[in-house]
């Protein structure tokens, strides 16, 4: 398929640049007086004006009571499972279509991830798959879920392919791979190698496991079906943490995303929608954590002039002033920054319309998306790959989804539910450029 007539569209919505990025930051306000304040000032580091008025204008902005800024969205990530609990040998029910920090921070708490299903139209977390995944495989004890497979009795890997067969029981590998006579088990969604069964050694089996929450994730910043998550987490007894890292200006029902479960957060990386250089936030209503996340981000110091007492272990994760000064002079275009974002996907939005072969995905039903990136479904693998290497030949950067969670290494023994959108929607995702236009 020849993709140029695509390809010179985007070149007409960035007019007079020779290489195109996916998003790159926009600084036209008060960025450089705001740091040139930093660097006059001294107060470059961990205390400073600009880190209170950044966490203020996020509250103002997001309407949580609470606003903790940290030096990036992961350490917020680790932050916030560990204010809800979540500790070494749990399990945490996630998303495999996400960014690898949604992971990461699972694992520096010790747990491991749960996968359970995405929706088409929102590419955030199916609630129905969710449900289904929690209805088959948990037990509620004194208010708290436990794993615990109703089909196959300690079964936990879904590697294990020879016990799932005898179970009878179909799982992630059988659905989703195809295995070559060498042994190498083949991803469906790339073609490479996932592992080499002949290496495998069973996983232990373990004692049962506590599901001490679920981080759905706002994908591409479209807010997920966030209320029918909360509402069935709240019924096993699951707090929610919100991965909204991508969708800082998107609502689900008018109301912002990361504000549904117990904590939520942003992040500030130079990709996003408005950028700190690295940055985080934690973002919360709860009167208990809200605080607590402050002290624990902070070295868990108490507050005294000039004694050092320390009252847990604390993390250094609180972001510099001079990261919040970037913060401040971004979050007062953040307005404009996002209707410039909106016009381009309605722009996007006309020219797709009535293409063949290719679907331009919108903010879903009682949502305002972000637009943070602009995602196109291509009809198959095949046509995916050839959409990339056409458009990133002709200097307009593309990027495929993230290699889905399950089949990395690290994660390829992790429980997972029926992932067959998710498979099929990583296939022929794409994004496009996404930048703020002059
Ligand atoms: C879904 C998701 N989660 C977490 C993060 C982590 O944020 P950071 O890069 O600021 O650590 C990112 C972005 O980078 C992200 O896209």
């Amino acid at each position: 398929m020849n993709y140029l007539p695509i390809i010179d569209f985007i070149r007409s919505l960035y007019p007079n640049r020779d290489f195109i990025p996916l998003h790159e930051p926009h600084f036209g306000g008060n960025e450089k007086k705001y740091l040139a304040d930093c660097v006059d000032s001294t107060f470059v580091s961990s205390v400073g004006k600009y880190v209170d008025r950044f966490e203020e204008m996020n509250r103002d902005f997001t309407g949580a009571k609470y606003a903790i800024a940290t030096v990036n969205g992961t350490a917020a990530l680790h932050i916030a499972l560990k204010l809800v609990g979540v500790e070494q040998g749990d399990m945490v029910i996630t998303q495999p279509l996400t960014f690898i920090a949604t992971c990461n921070a699972i694992s520096y708490c010790g747990a491991e991830p749960v996968f359970v299903d995405i929706d088409r139209d929102t590419l955030g977390m199916s609630p129905e798959s969710l449900e289904a995944w929690l209805a088959a495989n948990t037990v509620i004890e004194d208010g708290v879920s436990y794993y615990l497979p109703r089909m196959g009795t300690n079964e936990r890997s879904r590697i294990n392919t020879n016990r799932a067969q005898e179970q009878g029981q179909k799982n992630f590998i059988e659905q989703n791979a195809n295995i070559a006579d060498n042994n190498k088990v083949l991803s469906q969604t790339s073609n490479s190698p996932l592992v080499d069964i002949s290496d495998l050694s069973l996983v232990p089996i373990r004692g049962r496991q506590k599901i001490s929450a679920c981080v759905p994730m706002h994908t591409f910043g479209h807010p997920c079906r966030i209320d029918r998550i909360v509402e069935i987490c709240n019924r096993y007894h699951i707090p929610v943490v919100e991965d909204s890292a991508e969708s800082l200006g998107s609502y689900y029902i008018d109301q912002h995303t990361g504000t549904f479960g117990k904590l939520g957060i942003l992040s500030f990386n130079g990709n996003k929608t408005i950028t700190t250089g690295g940055g985080g936030m934690i973002i919360t209503n709860d009167d208990v954590l809200g605080p607590l996340a402050k002290h624990i981000t902070t070295t868990a110091k108490k507050p005294h002039p000039w004694k050092f007492e320390h009252d847990m272990i604390g993390f250094n994760y609180r972001m510099p002033n001079v990261n919040a000064a970037l913060g401040c002079a971004q979050m007062e275009r953040l307005t404009e920054i996002l209707a410039n974002k909106r016009e381009t996907a309605a722009r996007y939005a006309e020219f797709f319309a009535s293409m063949e072969g290719v679907k331009y995905i919108q903010e879903p039903s009682d949502s305002v998306s972000n637009y943070w990136l602009n995602v196109l479904l291509l009809n198959d693998l095949e046509q995916r790959e050839e959409f990339l290497k056409q458009s990133n030949e002709n200097k307009v950067m593309t990027r495929p989804a993230w290699i889905l969670m399950p089949e990395l290494s690290m994660f390829k023994a992790a429980v997972c539910a029926d992932l067959c959108v998710s498979m099929d929607i990583a296939s022929r995702l794409v994004n496009i450029p996404s930048s703020v236009r002059e």
